[in-house]
């Protein structure tokens, strides 16, 4: 296979908090091959957020990328500086977020923020700029392109803002865009559109997408491949028909146990007992340890990534053959 687009390896990223460090990722591993969709899942506070935007150079202040590598087209990003990163983001990998108001700026119209990327990474003349910009607004399906450009974000719908936000993230030629939580915050029935249309960019722009989400009926419907993380870590990675239909950690099994299903009207959820633990006091050993109910001696100790199927791997001891430690 040709080389990945993107790969991550052992990351590991900690805040310096009044509180003390906190163990933000610790141990991070994802793999996206370009024009491929893959989801990143897991319960809140895991990693999921803090991973995008690793990719993106963008660490919230305090934050800090003690070990691990991200590659990008097989260069290095971490330790990079702004200005490396800075180039990257927008022209190669872009992003879109859960709330596509605060993503705009109120003040601007669409065609001005669009511009405002554009002149950043592809400067161009006034009017080449803005029949680029129509192009877009019509690559995102929406209607009256021309007239779009000239409004401001309150004047448009919040499934409408979100497409001018894809717009603005595409409008450099990403190659990967980080689609954080992108339609929690819209109706059932715009949340549908919007999936569309990013299902439809993959196959007409190339464009690879990590998709991150809690909904696994979103997984199972947009993604190729998924990765689950559980306090910073991937816990399990591989083609979704496996992880969905067969998965191998418990903590994967759990989470599937705790989420409704498409079609599976009155099966009952089963919550997973017990909590996440804190990234104030990283658990030693396995970290679903302490809420695992196939636990045994040597989860003390941190288990080891194991290949469960082609391209299927997770960090079990369940695994394990009898030499591994
Ligand atoms: N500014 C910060 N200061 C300290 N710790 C932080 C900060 N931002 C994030 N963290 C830590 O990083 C961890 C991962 O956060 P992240 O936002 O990536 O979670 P998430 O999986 O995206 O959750 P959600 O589903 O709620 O969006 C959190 O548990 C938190 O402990
Ligand atoms: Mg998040």
């Amino acid at each position: 296979m040709d080389q990945p687009l993107v790969t991550i390896r052992d990351l590991r990223l900690q805040f310096r908090t009044y509180a003390g460090v906190v163990q933000a990722l610790n141990g991070v591993d994802l793999q996206i091959y370009a024009g491929d969709v893959v989801g990143l899942v897991g319960e809140t506070g895991c990693g999921k957020s803090m991973t995008g935007l690793s990719l993106l150079g963008l660490v919230p202040k305090g934050g800090e990328i003690v070990s691990g590598s991200i590659t990008f087209k097989g260069e290095e990003l971490v330790g990079k500086p702004e200005s490396y990163l800075g180039a990257i983001r927008g022209a190669q990998i872009a992003m879109i977020f859960q709330n596509p108001a605060t993503s705009l700026n109120p003040l601007f119209t669409i065609g001005e923020q669009i511009g405002f990327i554009m002149r950043k990474h592809q400067p161009a003349r006034k009017a080449e700029m803005r029949n680029r910009a129509v192009d877009l607004l019509r690559m995102v399906e929406l209607p009256d392109p021309a007239r779009i450009l000239d409004t401001y974000p309150h004047e448009l719908s919040g499934g409408m803002k979100q497409r001018a936000c894809i717009a603005m993230a595409l409008s450099c030629g990403a190659e990967l865009l980080i689609a954080d939580e992108p339609t929690t915050d819209l109706d059932v029935t715009v949340q549908a559109q919007i999936l569309d249309l990013l299902r439809r960019l993959r196959e007409t722009q190339g464009v690879a997408i990590l998709m991150i989400t809690h909904d696994l009926a979103v997984v199972a419907e947009m993604c190729r491949r998924v990765a689950v993380l559980y306090a910073g870590r991937t816990l399990e990675s591989g083609p979704v028909d496996q992880v969905l239909l067969a998965p191998k950690h418990p903590y994967t099994q759990a989470l599937l146990k705790a989420s409704p299903r498409r079609g599976s009207r009155g099966t009952s959820l089963q919550p997973i007992p017990g909590a996440v633990p804190s990234g104030l006091n990283p658990v030693q050993g396995c970290a679903f340890g302490p809420r695992c109910t196939h636990t045994m001696q040597r989860c003390e100790q941190p288990p080891p990534r194991m290949t469960v199927g082609h391209n299927h791997t997770t960090s079990c001891f369940l695994y394990a053959e009898p030499g591994d430690r």
